[in-house]
């Protein structure tokens, strides 16, 4: 198996396949301190933390990760309670950073001495619609070539797998949204034991958090925001207006040690094969984080597509590689709805007038009010269980 990056999905599948005993060998074009020193997503579902456990990776997850029963929902001055665990029998979610799940990823990748190669370049695929197809890189300024019976393309949403598929075998579905998050990680002691979504008039708000020490925040801005722009002041400022509530809650405040703007994006491309290169996680789809189901999404296709694999090796059936991408779509387009209704209901829009607030503020209170629509939304968040 050739497997084109390593992210969560790239590093995940290597693990799957290893404990199977299928030979694969991870290229990934960053250096491994880049990778690890990433700051992206933070809210594993119950499947990936079940699977990292599965796979023999979950030993510091465990001890670390931050289990969390209920999340907040903020709007008009005040936070409501969503129990997400007694509304779905029990799930949960957990704070873990990904940088974090990559770093564990790679430790046990390095442990089982397969290959993982840093910082390789040119990386191309050749032959992908024939039984050999082959994937070609430097490394060291040295020519490389691997023969594989597959290639996994989990190279994210930049990477060379997907336009490596001629264009006339792709359908592609994009949205991009106007408006993007600026993101921060403070030392401070997070204030809430839960996430706070927050729906403000200037704006959405998140809180969020990585450990007993350091809350991570997020403010909607412009997607072309200048980062330099925003002074630790002048984020505070803004967090405490979008973030305060009327019974005196607001995030504790601390130095500020990373900055950054992430912009907002729907995407799908189908199907998520051609030939014998298979795509997973970024490099097929892409949510706008407010639904926090981008690396789960990444996680639940490469758990399915190394059960495919498994039978393939172990059988030659190809009837669960054939049914891959079409069941991945289920779970992928599940996941774009819940994405794009978490992020309508609690950002403004540049075309948005009074009216749009107030039915943004209409949807959010009978979300509070119902058990059916909460149950709804604790169901899409902690995300269903995975499925070979
Ligand atoms: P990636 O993590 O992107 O991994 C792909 C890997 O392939 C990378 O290591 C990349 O360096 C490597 N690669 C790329 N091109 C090549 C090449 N040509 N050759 C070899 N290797 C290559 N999700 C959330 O749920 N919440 C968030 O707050 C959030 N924040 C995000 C912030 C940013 C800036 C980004 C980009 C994404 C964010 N996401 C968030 C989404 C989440 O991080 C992704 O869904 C997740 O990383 C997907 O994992 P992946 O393994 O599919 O892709
Ligand atoms: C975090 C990121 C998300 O996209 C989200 O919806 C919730 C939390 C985080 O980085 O902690």
């Amino acid at each position: 198996m050739g497997i084109v990056g390593a992210g969560p999905a790239g590093l995940m599948l290597g693990q799957l396949l290893h404990l199977q005993g299928i030979d694969s060998v991870i290229l990934e074009n960053r250096s491994r301190q880049y990778v690890v020193e990433r700051v992206r997503a933070g809210v594993l579902e119950q499947g990936t933390v079940d699977l990292m456990r599965d796979v023999g990776v979950g030993g510091r997850l465990a001890r670390e990760g931050m289990r969390h029963d209920g999340l907040y929902l903020a709007f008009g001055g005040a936070r409501h309670h969503v129990d997400m665990s007694q509304l779905t029998g029990g799930r949960a979610i957990t704070i873990y950073g990904q940088n974090e799940v990559v770093h564990d990823l790679i430790e046990t990748r390095l442990e089982t001495g397969r290959p993982l190669h840093f910082e390789v370049a040119d990386v191309a695929l050749d032959g992908l619609d024939s039984r050999r197809p082959v994937v070609r890189f430097t490394k060291d300024g040295a020519a490389h070539e691997i023969k594989c019976d597959v290639i996994a393309g989990c190279d994210g949403f930049h990477g060379i797998c997907r336009p490596s598929i001629p264009a006339s075998h792709l359908q592609t579905y994009e949205r991009v949204y106007p408006f993007a998050w600026l993101g921060i990680l403070a030392e401070a002691a997070p204030s809430s034991d839960e996430l706070v979504y927050s729906l403000h008039e200037r704006g959405f708000a998140l809180f969020s958090m990585r450990s007993p020490h350091i809350t991570r925040l997020y403010l909607q801005c412009a997607p072309d925001e200048d980062v330099s722009a925003w002074s630790d002041d002048r984020i505070w400022a803004e967090l405490r207006t979008r973030l305060t509530t009327t019974d005196g809650w607001q995030p504790n405040e601390g130095r500020i040690i990373q900055k950054g703007v992430t912009g907002m994006r729907s995407f799908v491309a189908e199907p998520m094969r051609y030939g014998r290169l298979f795509l997973a996680g970024d490099a097929a789809h892409i949510v706008p984080p407010t639904g926090a189901k981008g690396l789960n999404l990444a996680m639940a296709d490469v758990y399915r597509l190394a059960a495919a694999l498994v039978e393939y090796y172990r059988s030659g059936r190809e009837d669960l590689l054939d049914a891959y991408s079409s069941r991945a779509l289920l779970r992928t387009w599940r996941a774009q709805r819940f994405s794009w209704w978490m992020t309508s209901m609690l950002h403004r829009g540049d075309s948005d007038n009074p009216f749009d607030h107030r039915r943004q503020l209409a949807e959010l209170e009978y979300l509070v009010s119902s058990r059916a629509a909460m149950t709804s939304l604790a169901e899409s968040y902690t995300g269903a269980p995975f499925e070979a």
